[in-house]
């Protein structure tokens, strides 16, 4: 169990997809440091179980591109605290197999937006109901930069499916301020995570202070370039 850093969310409830690593991970512990009760949900049994345990939250088994697995995540949530006031709609996926156009076959290509878009459908479309009840709520759903810089070295499913989380959170947020829920997206720049590993083969330890990386692997002289660094997880800023 963290640290409680502040109370600022305590009583309230935060639902993480692909809490078991990385920027979900990290998401957790400090959703929980900040008081929230922390529901790590992940289709990685093991990683998701030791989060959970880690920052004294509830772990729920699930995989996002499985519409019954989502539904039950949020109304399991509900049943257990009687809320569902944070909904971090963050598991992703980056494989080798998504690269150029020119090479990228139809069944990595429908994967990647399975999990990386469909899966915020769900996730969104499911949280909602809760949040609305309440009249209250927060949907943050993670896309990327390459969601509106595009991408150097091409993995064209995954640049398509963060615009389409971009685009879907942003009509949401409109859709539903008047009704008190806040709907947001993240466009995290690059993050040593095991996501970012096999995008980032040849990046194993921070960059040179005052370079950065470029779209998976080009160090850039970060004047040319409006990202500054390779972060790790714990290191982006809270909001
Ligand atoms: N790492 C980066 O540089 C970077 C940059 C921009 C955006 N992102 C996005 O941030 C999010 C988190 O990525 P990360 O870098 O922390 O990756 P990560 O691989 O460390 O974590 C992803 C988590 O999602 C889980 N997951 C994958 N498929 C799932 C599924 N079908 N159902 C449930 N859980 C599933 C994994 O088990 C893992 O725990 C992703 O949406 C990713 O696209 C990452």
């Amino acid at each position: 169990m963290p640290d409680v850093v502040s109370n600022r969310l305590a009583g309230r409830t935060a639902v993480i997809t692909g809490g078991g690593s990385g920027i979900g991970l990290a998401s957790a512990r400090r959703l929980a440091a900040e008081g929230a009760l922390v529901v790590v949900a992940d289709n990685d049994p093991a990683a998701g179980k030791a989060a959970a345990e880690e920052v004294g939250g509830l772990f729920v088994p699930a995989d996002v591109t499985n519409e019954e697995d989502v539904r039950n995540l949020y109304d399991l949530t509900r049943r257990t605290y009687g809320r569902v006031d944070i909904a971090f709609n963050n598991a992703g996926i980056s494989p080798p197999e998504d690269a150029s156009i020119l090479t990228t076959g139809l069944e990595a290509w429908r994967r990647v937006q399975d999990v990386n878009l469909t899966s915020v459908y769900y996730c969104c479309k499911y949280a909602l109901p809760h949040m609305l009840e309440a009249g209250k709520g927060s949907i943050i759903n993670t896309a990327s930069f390459v969601a509106v810089m595009g991408a150097a070295t091409s993995q064209i499913s995954y640049s398509a499916s963060k615009g389409g989380v971009l685009a879907m959170s942003r009509e949401l947020g409109v859709e539903f301020a008047r009704r008190g829920v806040r709907v947001n997206a993240l466009c995290p720049g690059p993050v040593n995570t095991p996501c970012s590993g096999t995008s980032l083969p040849r990046i194993r330890t921070a960059p040179p202070a005052g370079w950065c990386i470029f779209r998976w692997g080009a160090l850039r002289n970060p004047r040319k370039s409006p990202l500054r660094s390779l972060s790790w997880p714990a290191t982006i800023p809270p909001s």
